[in-house]
């Protein structure tokens, strides 16, 4: 058997460890563009469909200058309402991403606003929500509201109660959309059987996917191999979607396979 020498072994060590760099740099840039990603919910509750078009998890990230990147990616998609499933402003970064993003949508579409734990987490979410408001911006903070025939309705601070809350108010006869940023507690939000489809954020993705193979490795309140990090889950009574979010330049280690996305749902009255 051949012995390699020590300077030939360690040689192949680091041309393998530069291949591998390689690979992942090459990965982590074709994760880096935004994707528009679409899903169609069936109801018979309504008569006439209605676009949302779902934000989560912004992180104040760059979109091109004034957000105009993530803006036009909205605007082609013409939906009826847009909805802000949390971490939107951060609370370790210049927000004024954020700011300029907010702005330009709360005077273009019906938007609505709950909180995620970055928000929380900042010690200022009066201050932001105040801020969203003043730029049109609907905050929901334990309320519904209805909006093109369907009902929104908004986790808030006090999270438990405000969904509670939510769910006593909420009509079983219309269509009703729980905003909350957390997907693992999707057993706590069928409990209530009032929500018809349930929109979540938070899991990024899980940060790596392998398509097909594994659909997230890491993800925040779930750990390893998450069960909620992205797409779409269908049960007996609702849909969740959650959406993979828009953080990408506050990313420590990169995303692979799991591009930003800005998530659409259409939901259609059901022809039967
Ligand atoms: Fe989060």
């Amino acid at each position: 058997m051949e012995n390699n020498p020590p300077n030939k072994n360690k040689r192949i060590v680091l041309k393998a460890a530069a291949v591998l760099a390689g690979v992942f740099l090459i990965l982590s840039a074709a994760s880096f563009p935004m994707k528009t990603v679409y899903y169609t919910v069936y109801t018979n509750k309504l008569s006439e469909g209605v676009r949302i078009a779902q934000v989560s998890d912004l992180h104040s990230c760059y979109y091109g200058k004034n957000m105009k990147s993530l803006i036009e990616a909205i605007d082609e998609t013409s939906p009826d309402v847009v909805v802000l499933t949390g971490d939107i402003y951060d609370d370790s970064v210049n927000n004024d991403n954020t700011r300029a993003f907010l702005k330009q949508i709360g005077r273009k579409y019906p938007c609505y606003y709950v909180t995620g734990n970055h928000e929380q987490w900042s010690g200022s979410w009066d201050s932001f929500a105040r801020e969203a408001e003043s730029f049109g911006i609907h905050v929901l903070d334990g309320e519904n509201s209805d909006a093109f025939g369907i009902t929104l309705c908004g986790s808030g601070v006090n999270y438990s109660a405000s969904i509670e809350k939510c769910a006593e108010e909420a009509d079983s006869g219309n269509f009703n959309v729980l905003l909350a940023h957390y997907p693992e507690q999707i057993e706590y939000y069928r409990s209530f059987g009032k929500f018809d489809l349930i929109l979540s954020g938070h899991a990024h993705g899980g940060q790596w996917r392998i398509p097909g193979i594994l659909n997230g490795l890491y993800a925040p309140n779930q750990g390893l191999f998450p069960e909620y990090a992205g797409g779409r889950y269908d049960f007996e009574d609702s849909v969740m979607i959650v959406s993979r979010g828009l953080s990408r330049t506050k990313e420590i280690i990169p995303r692979i396979f799991n591009n930003p996305e800005l998530v659409i749902i259409d939901i259609v009255p059901d022809a039967g």
